[in-house]
């Protein structure tokens, strides 16, 4: 296990992705009926942006503080961009929470939360971050023994993000090994699968999600550059979300565009958002 989110910490990718999440959670929160998060790859959950390995990438330059600076940004960005802001001890960007922060912090009492993370040393930061708390539950497990293991959750109300550091050659296909069983055993949960891209090899993976039809499908992604034919460094990124709450595909895609253009580094670059409900989704995607 080689990858230290700490290099790429507020990069494009979390902004993207934790944009998202705090959108989905919203809109789970519309309803005042509780919910669990599951977070399957949690990371240590807190990321002081001065430590030196943060500061060699410096990623967060291009993403949460482009973000910040930006002179009118989209208001559905509000939500996120105050609860990073709240998350400041004095006023300046010195630190940013993990997916597991930013769900704790929007938690309501009877909300839920199992978070997941394999590396020991992340584990501990992890457990210390969230500290004590009835409502929260972390384990350190394989995420794709974990997952299909804990579902359903109580409650069965449940959004799951599934966020893997992509290390593995074979990360797409275990996590559509896992989507398999933890569908047989929750199919009404909203799953949130990130991924990079670095090439045209996440194309396979949406597609073959989409041929799966496990569920109404939302996909959303965008590109900084053209997608170069062979792997080179992380140029785009993506979700996937199953079971998509109702009507969120038009505030995701604004969403999608808005940070396409403000991270975008040329006009060669590309952006979607893609609704494909069962009945739709035999149709070919790329
Ligand atoms: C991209 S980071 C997670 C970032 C976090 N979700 C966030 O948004 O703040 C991926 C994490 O997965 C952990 N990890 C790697 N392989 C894992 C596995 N098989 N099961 C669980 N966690 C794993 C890594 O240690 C790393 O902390």
């Amino acid at each position: 296990m080689n990858y230290r989110h700490f290099y790429h910490v507020g990069s494009f990718a979390d902004v993207f992705k934790h944009a998202l999440l705090v959108t989905i959670i919203d809109a789970l929160q519309q309803k005042n009926k509780p919910f669990c998060y599951i977070d399957t790859h949690a990371g240590i959950g807190n990321y002081d942006l001065t430590r030196e390995e943060t500061q060699r990438s410096k990623e967060y330059l291009q993403g949460i503080d482009k973000l910040l600076h930006a002179q009118d940004p989209l208001p559905d960005l509000k939500h996120y961009i105050d609860l990073i802001n709240d998350y400041q001890h004095h006023g300046d960007l010195r630190c940013y929470p993990g997916s597991p922060m930013i769900a704790k912090h929007l938690l309501r009492p009877d909300d839920h939360m199992i978070v997941n993370e394999l590396h020991p040393a992340d584990f501990n930061s992890l457990k210390l971050t969230l500290g004590k708390n009835p409502n929260i539950h972390c384990h350190h497990r394989d995420a794709y023994e974990f997952l299909p293991a804990i579902l359903p959750p109580i409650p069965a109300r449940a959004c799951i993000l599934i966020d893997p550091p992509f290390e593995r050659t074979d990360e797409f296909s275990a996590i559509l090994r896992c989507l398999h069983y933890c569908f047989q055993r929750f199919p009404t949960g909203i799953y949130m699968i990130w991924y990079p891209i670095v090439s045209l090899q996440h194309r396979p993976f949406t597609r073959e999600i989409l041929r799966e039809k496990l569920a109404p499908t939302l996909v959303s992604e965008f590109t900084l550059t053209a997608i170069p034919q062979e792997k080179s460094g992380i140029i785009g990124c993506g979700m996937v979300i199953l079971n998509p709450p109702w009507k969120i595909e038009k505030i995701i895609g604004d969403i999608t565009t808005y940070l396409f253009t403000l991270f975008k580094k040329d006009n060669s670059g590309h952006y979607r958002t893609e609704l494909f409900t069962n009945e739709i989704n035999q149709r070919d995607s790329n």
